[in-house]
């Protein structure tokens, strides 16, 4: 028999967690035994797993005796918390929070990008940012074959990249709006209904929030090459779920959209929707509740005078594959170790 492996799920009950439980069950991830960690607040809660009830346990210091592998999708002061803990027990951190994934000996690893740094783990794996992970499934392929200079994105981020309480936030105050009732943000700087906010993250020095500058530093780690220029604009929006995001990409060579059709055609994690006479193109709706990154908009860039430069449009669930089915992609490269 292959190898079972004892799997926690820390924030177990939020946004990312609820997801990691069902791609766990629908890839059949080889469990022998499965613990749901959450705060206190969850403790004894119960969550089903392959049509079993399982009973939340309160997230401790003790969680980690006899895991194999620890998924952590509970915020990043969490992880920081936990993750000698969990190296101490001899299991593997797979980490969902921006805690470690800048550090030196923590791999950043999309599985269709980059799967060989896995091997490089001292304990601890991180899942890159969600908007970063949409944008690399579709970019690296075209890297791989034409070689990227430099990247331009905007985003257009759902509100559940903030959470369970991002979503209810945006229905909660579309239903104020609506009923011409007064609204007080909370989760956002500012109302999310009807509107989109050029904010998201903390603002730094020269003017970029961090969410813009993880999508720069984590490029380059993720594709090795510390000369690709990157500059991102990220927006939240008032949808529910699905980041979207406008890259221009300045190639090595010159490249046409017949020839990147061709490459995302056959790219890991790709789905071309790139009919626009027939109205194909990627949206969030379309890409909620998908693995695969839809990639479309496919265009020559005609501000530029060479043939070196494509416009595109991506659209991917960043619940799933930015950060659930990631993770769980990683813990499969864990397992076949
Ligand atoms: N949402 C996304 O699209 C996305 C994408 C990529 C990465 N991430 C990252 O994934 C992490 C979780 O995000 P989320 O969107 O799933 O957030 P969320 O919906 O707010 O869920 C947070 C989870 O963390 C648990 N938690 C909070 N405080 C805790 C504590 N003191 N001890 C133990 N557990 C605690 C919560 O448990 P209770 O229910 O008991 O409070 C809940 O299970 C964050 O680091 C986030 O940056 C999110």
């Amino acid at each position: 028999m292959s190898r079972q492996f004892s799997v926690a799920v820390a924030g177990c009950t939020g946004a990312v967690g609820v997801e990691m439980l069902k791609v766990l069950e629908e890839r059949n991830f080889p469990i022998s035994k499965l613990k749901l960690l959450a705060s206190a607040r969850s403790a004894g809660k119960k969550m089903k797993f392959r049509g079993e009830d399982i009973v939340v346990e309160e997230l401790t210091h003790d969680s980690f005796k006899g895991v194999d592998i620890a998924l952590f999708s509970a915020g990043g002061s969490i992880s920081k918390e936990f993750r000698q803990s969990v190296v101490d027990a001899g299991a593997i951190m797979i980490d969902n929070s921006s805690a470690f994934r800048m550090d030196d000996d923590v791999p950043l690893v999309v599985p269709e990008v980059n799967p060989e740094d896995v091997k490089k783990h001292k304990g601890v794996i991180a899942n890159p940012n969600c908007s970063t992970i949409i944008m690399l499934v579709a970019v690296a392929p075209l890297h791989k074959a034409f070689g990227l200079k430099r990247l331009v994105a905007s985003t257009y981020q759902a509100t559940s990249g903030a959470g369970a309480k991002g979503m209810e936030e945006m229905l909660v105050q579309t239903r104020q709006v609506l009923n011409e009732e007064p609204i007080a943000p909370n989760v956002f700087a500012h109302r999310i209904a009807f509107n989109l906010i050029p904010h998201i993250d903390v603002f730094t020095e020269n003017g970029y929030t961090k969410e813009e500058l993880k999508m720069l530093n984590e490029t380059r780690k993720m594709l090795h090459d510390d000369s690709i220029k990157v500059s991102c604009t990220c927006v939240r929006v008032p949808v529910m779920r699905a980041h979207s995001e406008s890259l221009n990409l300045e190639f090595k060579t010159k490249v046409t959209p017949e020839m990147a059709r061709e490459v995302l055609a056959k790219a890991a994690g790709v789905t071309l929707k790139d009919d626009p006479a027939a109205k194909v193109y990627p949206m969030p709706v379309d890409a909620s509740g998908q693995g695969n990154v839809f990639v479309g908009r496919i265009r020559q860039d005609i501000s530029r005078d060479d043939e070196c430069g494509l416009d595109i449009f991506v659209a991917g669930d960043q619940v799933l594959k930015g950060a659930a089915l990631n993770a769980v992609q990683i813990a499969e490269l864990v397992a076949a170790l």
